[in-house]
This record gives structure tokens, C-alpha cells and sequence, in this order.
């Protein structure tokens, strides 16, 4: 991340999201606030042609990921308020919405965005600019993973380290250095048993096949060109073997055929995720 500058990968991803609300049928994350947080012009360019913004090969299986890891990290956190979660923090928030359209009850769940500084700036004006309406039970915690601590920055910000809390991480550790995710991981692990994290990774280009290595290389050289180049890649086993060495009890690691069995079974129009992404859960 370019210091001032806010991410460019948000909107990108907040256009994805839009763009499903308007090209999928069904839809897999529903997000009534979707189409307003990309901003006026945006909205009013897709809505006149939400094709153009989807046309390459590879979107829409970037598409159907980013409705999938938001609809995954939705339902884990309402099986998690049934285990008494009572605060969320979205890691890397970007232009996520949950806070503006939280389904709780007032007081039962306080959410925290977390993210970094300039990113966070930007989404305030844009909360401003569209008349969102910023809730009560919502602080928002501007913090760069790289050089400052998850830990301080929460606490600052007044989050409750007694409480059961879900966090999410979308879209985000691909960008940083696997020491910062390891570490951000470890202080997760510290909560109160029936906390629990969702975060989404890619998977090490080793890994790959060549068929995945090309898409690979395609979107990395996208992504680092606009100055947001990935990083830390994992291997899904050793991952899930750090995460229960952490602590974590439950750990579900979520490929393309649980992810696309869960979510874009018996579909029409064939929307399924691709396989360079998992999304995992790990829980206290
Ligand atoms: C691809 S966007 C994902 C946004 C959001 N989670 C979503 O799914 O729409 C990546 C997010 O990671 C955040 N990010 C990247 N590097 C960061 C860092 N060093 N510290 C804090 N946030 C960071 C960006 O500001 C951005 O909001």
C-alpha cells in the first residue's frame, strides 16, 4: 500500500460485489447497500451496462469469490452470536458493508472496521458523499497491519478483549507479508473461547497447476501494476496445521468444490468460484 493513497483493490472488489447484485440470479450475497457504497457515477455506469465491467474470462469466477467469501463470512457470524459473539471486527474492511446493514438487534453486536489509514479516509468520505448513515454501534480503528500492531490498534479503538468476537479478513492477506498474517493470526487466537476468524488466502503458485499458474500470473501482474502487489501465498495444509498449533480447535479449510457445493449448486447460469483462493475458518 502506497502511504495516502487509498486501496484501488477495494472499489474493485466493492464494483464485484455491485456488479452481482445486478448480473446473478440467484444471488449468493445479497447486499442492499452494494450498488451505494461504489459511489454515484460508478452505480449509474454499471446499472447502464453492468456487463461492461465483467467481460473478461476470468471475472466472473472473481466475482462469484467475492459474493461467496462475504456470504460465508456472514453465516459463520450468525452461528457465532449464537455462541454469544457480541463484537465483529472486519479486518482490511474496504467498502464492506455489513455495518451499515447489521440485521442484530441494537446492542447486541458492536462492529469495528479496521483498516489501513488512507483506505479508511476514503470510505468515510464515500459513506458521506452516498448519505450512509453511520450507526452507533460501529468504530472504526485506522490501522496499517504492516507497521503497527492489530492489538494496539483495537485497543484504541475500545474493543473488549473479555468479549466472544468473529472477525473477517477478505481480500486482504494476499497483500501482506506472511510474518504480519501469522502474527495478526496468533493475537486471534488470544480471545475468549467461541471467537473465531474467516479469512480468505491464495494458494502458494507452487502449488499450482499450469492452466492456474497463467490466471495466476494474469491477476498478479494486474494487481502489482496497480502498486497493490500479493504477497504471502500459503499451502493450505501447512496453514491449517499452524492455525490448530495456535490454538484454534476448529479449523475448516474451504476449497472451490466446497465453496461451489455450499453455494452455486444446480445453477443455471453455471457461476461457480475458480481455484486459486480458499477461504478458511478457524475457530477458538
Ligand atoms: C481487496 S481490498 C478488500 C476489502 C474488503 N475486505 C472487501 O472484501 O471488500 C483490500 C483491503 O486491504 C486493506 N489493506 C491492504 N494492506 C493493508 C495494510 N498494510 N494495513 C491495513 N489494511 C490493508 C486495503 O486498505 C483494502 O481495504
Amino acid at each position: 500500500m502506497k502511504e495516502n493513497q487509498p486501496s484501488g483493490t477495494a472499489q474493485r472488489v466493492a464494483m464485484r460485489r455491485a456488479a452481482h447484485q445486478l448480473l446473478d440470479d440467484p444471488k449468493v450475497f445479497d447486499d442492499p447497500v452494494a450498488l451505494r457504497i461504489i459511489g454515484k457515477e460508478s452505480a449509474s455506469a454499471l446499472k447502464a451496462d453492468p456487463h461492461q465491467y465483467e467481460a473478461t474470462p476470468l471475472a466472473p469466477y472473481l466475482r462469484a469469490f467475492v459474493a461467496a467469501r462475504s456470504r460465508y463470512a456472514e453465516d459463520e457470524l450468525a452461528l457465532g452470536i449464537q455462541r454469544g459473539v457480541r463484537q465483529y471486527v472486519i479486518l482490511g474492511a474496504g467498502l464492506d458493508t455489513f455495518a451499515y446493514r447489521n440485521p442484530y438487534p441494537e446492542g447486541v453486536l458492536h462492529a469495528f472496521e479496521v483498516d489501513f489509514p488512507s483506505t479508511q479516509t476514503w470510505k468515510r468520505a464515500r459513506l458521506e458523499e452516498t448519505a450512509i448513515t453511520l450507526p452507533s454501534d460501529l468504530t472504526f480503528a485506522a490501522v496499517d497491519f504492516e507497521t503497527q500492531t492489530l492489538e494496539e490498534g483495537l485497543q484504541r479503538a475500545g474493543y473488549d478483549s473479555s468479549k466472544c468476537t468473529f472477525f473477517s479478513w477478505l481480500g486482504v492477506t494476499e497483500y501482506l507479508t506472511t510474518e504480519v498474517v501469522m502474527a495478526t493470526l496468533s493475537f486471534i487466537a488470544s480471545a475468549p473461547v467461541g471467537s473465531g476468524i474467516v479469512f480468505d488466502y491464495m494458494i502458494s503458485p507452487s502449488l499450482l497447476t499450469p492452466t492456474q499458474r497463467s490466471s495466476f500470473d494474469a491477476l498478479s501482474q494486474r494487481v502489482a501494476s496497480a502498486g497493490e502487489p500479493w504477497k504471502a501465498f500459503f499451502d493450505p495444509e501447512l496453514l491449517t496445521r499452524d492455525l490448530r498449533a495456535m490454538g484454534f480447535r476448529h479449523v475448516e479449510d474451504n476449497g472451490p468444490e466446497e465453496i461451489n457445493t455450499r453455494y452455486f449448486e444446480n445453477r443455471k447460469d453455471g457461476l461457480r468460484v475458480g481455484s486459486l483462493s480458499r477461504i478458511m475458518k478457524a475457530q477458538l
